[in-house]
């Protein structure tokens, strides 16, 4: 089974209009590399600004509420951020497990949110340090699967991410061998919750990931993608990692 590699960016609270000049280069490197698909997730006051200017490029968004509407004071809804042009939904990032105390059944229903409608949603899974250390990172993981991903998944609208939290933002990254173990636990996860479905289903790595470490994670068997914070916010950063997934595409 060959799955189409996603290259997504995660802006997190970085960035205000002028830096939308970015996505240019990253628009162009997108169209130069077809057989890649790559998106990028600012902060959602620049998700229409975003669309605006470069039209051709996947936009998406960072989180999202369960509900479609209703008294959730500063939330966004999955048809809110659909109207304003996001193509995918970042859900359960570790940042927002910790900062906002979301839950696996939180994040479940942010998934089926984006789900109805019509948004892929990224499910990020991953274990602290001291989890890894106990010898618990497969079963925080594939538990965190478990409870985030809903039954009626495919392929066509589920993609994880795989984030060690220990990872992020730190420069480093789990041996290729531990991304490869955590990679195919969680693809069995899958196949025991969605059957044959999971196949095609992407699982993007993520933590630290940047130009000169990209080609080795991207080559790593079930990992599909990655999904990109500090490298993502500059063309010159994100391009070698847009390239690195299409030499492998
Ligand atoms: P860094 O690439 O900055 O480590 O961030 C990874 C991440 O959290 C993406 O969602």
């Amino acid at each position: 089974m060959t799955r189409r590699k996603l290259i997504a960016g995660n802006w997190k609270m970085n960035g205000h209009i002028d830096h939308l000049r970015e996505l240019h280069g990253i628009e162009k490197a997108a169209k130069a590399h077809p057989q890649v698909d790559v998106a990028i997730c600012p902060p959602a006051t620049l998700i229409a600004p975003a669309v605006a200017r470069v039209p051709n490029l996947a936009i998406g968004a960072q989180d999202c509420h369960a509900s479609d509407k209703g008294a959730h004071t500063g939330c966004l809804s999955a048809a809110m951020l659909k109207e304003a042009g996001a193509h995918h939904v970042i859900v359960g990032h570790s940042e927002r497990r910790a900062d906002q105390g979301e839950t696996d059944a939180d994040v479940h229903g942010k998934a089926e949110a984006a789900h109805r409608h019509g948004l892929t949603a990224i499910v990020c899974v991953g274990e602290t340090e001291a989890e890894r250390d106990a010898g618990e990172a497969e079963m925080v993981v594939t538990g965190q699967v478990a409870g985030s991903v809903p039954a009626d998944a495919t392929a066509d609208w589920l993609v994880i991410a795989y984030e060690p939290v220990w990872a992020i933002g730190t420069g480093r990254v789990p041996t290729l061998d531990d991304v490869a173990a955590m990679h195919a636990a969680i693809r069995a996860k899958l196949a025991d919750m969605i059957g044959d479905k999971a196949e095609g289903v992407r699982i993007l790595y993520g933590g630290s990931m940047n130009g000169d470490n990209a080609a080795d994670l991207l080559a790593v068997d079930n990992v599909d993608g990655g999904l990109v914070g500090g490298a993502s916010l500059s063309a010159d950063k994100f391009v070698p990692i847009i390239e690195a997934g299409a030499a492998q595409g």
